[in-house]
């Protein structure tokens, strides 16, 4: 049985940004003149719509998550000076150098906080998550912010049916705190990453070996490749392993968890894992509908929407779980 940390870490308060522009199923097959339709978006991934950032009119990833964070901190009334540090998960950053945590570590005034990005995918938020619980655990942080954001549509082919309609932009953020009391305790992790995905989903250019040139961009290297229906059975089967994992190594079974709150891919992937957890969807927080695919932001946000619609009551097992890129795989476990 796991032993209790001498300090407990928990998130003691969440926010969320959403880019104001709401883009429903239309727009794809209406103004862009793909060849898809509503039935088939909704049938196959659940998404009715997705919001998509202004960019120009200063919706970007750092600000998004600046003001995700601004909110978690009002909620939880923790001025920005007494943050320790900022963790920001996203694989579409403001810019290539300087980690766009330090943007957001500007934008709200956190003076005294270290920042940096980290690059897990989807994963990105549970990682970072785990990231910091580990060091408020070992008395090297007292509070960290850990963002999810993303603005997917800064590397979607709108001229892809495969791709661009399953994703969506935005930021959810956390505070990890330590605290002897209060929050959602974060209890324990299960994390994984098989690089021999890295093949199946990525963005082939703009790193190193590939770098920005006329022929990466008239290649249309610069957006997201994926093998969906790969892709769609990895996640299925790694969600539900490490979910199962982790309450195994808990002494715990799918019946103990209020809430499952896993990475908004598909929806067909969300049930296929309650399905196999045995975990009704009356215990699964569901934003795909709303929101799409928003990488490291789809646990943060859909989070605070769990607890902002009442969802999570006291002594109740919560549980994260995210797949992507990489591969990367992994589950938290919280007690609110
Ligand atoms: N509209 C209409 N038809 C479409 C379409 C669209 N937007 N996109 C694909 N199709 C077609 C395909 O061309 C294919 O046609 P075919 O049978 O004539 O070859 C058919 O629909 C089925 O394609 P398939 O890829 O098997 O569909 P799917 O049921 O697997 O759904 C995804 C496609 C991408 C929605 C699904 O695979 C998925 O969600 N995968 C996971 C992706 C993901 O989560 N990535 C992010 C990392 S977590």
């Amino acid at each position: 049985m796991r032993r209790a940390p001498l300090i407990r870490a928990a998130i003691t308060a969440t926010g969320r940004y959403m880019p104001r522009r709401a883009v429903p199923n239309s727009h794809f097959y209406g103004e862009l003149g793909l060849d898809t339709n509503e039935e088939w978006i909704r049938s196959r991934t659940g998404v009715v719509e997705r919001r998509i950032a202004d960019v120009a009119g200063g919706e970007t990833t750092a600000s998004m998550s600046a003001w995700a964070a601004q909110q978690c901190l009002q909620r939880a009334g923790v001025a920005p000076e007494d943050v320790d540090g900022i963790v920001v998960a996203t694989i579409t950053p403001d810019q290539g150098v300087t980690a766009t945590a330090c943007i957001v570590q500007e934008l709200i005034g956190a003076t005294n906080a270290w920042a940096f990005d980290l690059v897990a995918a989807c994963s990105g938020y549970v990682f970072g998550l785990s990231q910091a619980t580990a060091m408020v655990r070992a008395g090297m942080a007292r509070r960290v912010l850990v963002i999810g954001a993303e603005t997917m549509s800064s590397i979607l082919d709108y001229t892809d049916r495969d791709t661009c309609i399953i994703f969506g932009d935005g930021a959810g953020c956390s505070l990890v705190e330590a605290v002897d009391e209060g929050g959602l305790e974060v209890l324990d992790f299960a994390m994984h990453a098989a690089g021999a995905g890295a093949t199946l989903l990525n963005v082939p250019a703009g790193g190193s070996v590939r770098p920005a040139s006329h022929d990466t961009v008239d290649e249309r290297l610069h957006f997201v490749k994926q093998d969906g229906r790969a892709v769609f059975k990895h996640a299925v089967t790694r969600i539900s392993q490490v979910i199962t994992e982790l309450l195994d190594k808990n002494g715990l079974t799918a019946d103990d968890v209020a809430l499952v709150v896993p990475h908004q891919a598909n929806i067909r992937i969300i049930e296929a894992c309650g399905r196999r957890l045995k975990v009704d969807m009356g215990r699964i927080a569901v934003s795909v509908d709303r929101w799409a695919n928003t990488t490291a932001a789809t646990i943060p946000t859909t989070l605070d929407l769990a607890l902002e619609e009442g969802r999570i009551k006291p002594g109740d097992l919560v549980v994260f779980a995210a797949f992507g890129a990489g591969f990367t795989w992994g589950s938290a476990l919280l007690r609110a």
